[in-house]
């Protein structure tokens, strides 16, 4: 994709030491994204992806406020996930819908592409999201 300096984020000590092995990741932080401010400047990326991320007591719908924080404006924030998690996760269901339109409405960012695609996780349809960074 182009991309050349890329950092990787997450709570698991096992997933970042997969990640450090791919050799391709300057910074590995330790830690998960969550509504609290990482230690990591404003505007620093051009784009946030999630791949998997999103999911039963992983990822909380606070946590796009910090990946918005950042992204810098014009970036993008990309997220992949199971479908099926959008209504079956407490902490999504219902809610998330109006957390796109909540952040559409503070001018946040803007809903570039939704779209679903199967086989997301074996047989699961996937749900993805691209967001700009306003
Ligand atoms: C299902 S795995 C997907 C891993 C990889 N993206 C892939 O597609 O193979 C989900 C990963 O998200 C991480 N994770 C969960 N909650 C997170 C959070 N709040 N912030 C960052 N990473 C998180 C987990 O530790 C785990 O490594």
């Amino acid at each position: 994709m182009g991309f050349r300096t890329i950092d990787a984020l997450d709570p698991s000590y096992d997933s970042l030491e997969l990640a450090k092995q791919k050799g391709v990741y300057r910074n590995l932080f330790n830690v998960a994204i969550t509504g609290e401010k990482l230690g990591i400047p404003q505007d620093s990326y051009d784009v946030v992806v999630l791949v998997g991320v999103a999911g039963p007591k992983h990822l909380p719908l606070e946590a796009f406020n910090e990946m918005i924080r950042l992204v810098k404006p014009g970036g993008y924030i990309v997220n992949l996930m199971r479908a099926d998690y959008l209504d079956k996760c407490p902490e999504y269901a219902g809610q998330w819908e109006p957390m796109v339109q909540e952040h559409v409405k503070k001018g946040d960012w803007r809903l570039v592409e939704r779209k679903r695609y199967p086989c997301h996780f074996y047989d699961r349809e996937g749900f993805m999201e691209v967001f700009r960074v306003c």
